[in-house]
């Protein structure tokens, strides 16, 4: 389907339109990764609606905010342990750059959001128009997953290593943490020039679990813009 919008549209219009389009590369039979986000949010209800229409589909989701809202929709849901490979998983982002690398993580589900990808044959993003840009960095931090323990001295070796701001982020006066129990360093770099190099060196320091770099891991993202669906293939 082609959308012609006149340029009326706000983001939500735009997510909702890309969330809608990744619905048609969902098949019968599928095991299909959940993301995490706004825009998922979006096409669970869409997977709803075609699974009481009949299709037989297995969702894994990345959060447990995920698989709350699957299940409320009807959604089967299950486990990495149960369904090791993922047919195709659609999923955000915070940033994309023109080699279909990412950002992500602002959700906080960054790690399962990773492992999802990597278990599955196609990852699919959905994205608003404004989530393009030519140089990851430009405006969204990278959150990285660290544990608890020694998190302090973590964030001062970020800060040191890479001459970046590492915050800690919080939920009102307290750390946030992940569904994994984790905290997350919102990582502010002055523009990233090589994404790949960053996060083999982020994931050096001892107390990373995990970045919101995504690197050569996607294959296809679907763009909500005022002009209409953009598919990027890589
Ligand atoms: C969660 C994510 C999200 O997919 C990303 O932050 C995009 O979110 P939204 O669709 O709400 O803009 O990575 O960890």
């Amino acid at each position: 389907m082609y959308y012609r919008t006149g340029g009326t549209l706000d983001r939500e219009d735009m997510k909702k339109m890309a969330a809608e389009k990744a619905a048609d590369y969902i098949k019968d039979g599928m095991i299909v990764g959940l993301g995490t986000g706004s825009t998922v949010e979006h096409l669970l209800p869409k997977i709803g609606e075609a699974v009481k229409n009949g299709l037989d589909i297995t969702g894994i989701p990345t959060s447990h905010k995920t698989k709350k809202l699957a299940e409320s929709y009807g959604i089967p849901i299950s486990t990495l342990t149960e369904h090791p490979e993922i047919d195709v998983t659609i999923d955000g982002a915070d940033e994309v750059d023109p080699q279909l690398n990412l950002i992500k993580g602002a959700g906080g589900a960054l790690t399962r959001e990773k492992v999802v990808a990597y278990a599955s044959k196609k990852e699919i993003i959905i994205v608003d128009e404004t989530k393009l840009v030519q140089q990851l960095g430009s405006y969204s931090p990278v959150p990285i997953e660290v544990i608890p323990f020694g998190w302090y001295p973590t964030k001062l070796i970020i800060e040191d290593r890479f001459s970046c701001m590492a915050e800690l982020r919080k939920d009102e006066d307290k750390p946030y943490t992940s569904d994994n129990m984790n905290y997350i360093l919102d990582c502010e770099f002055d523009g990233i020039g090589d994404p790949r190099e960053l996060e083999r060196n982020l994931k050096e320091i001892p107390g990373i679990v995990e970045t919101g770099l995504f690197v050569d891991l996607v294959d296809t993202v679907i763009v909500g813009t005022r002009e209409g669906i953009k598919i990027l293939e890589r």
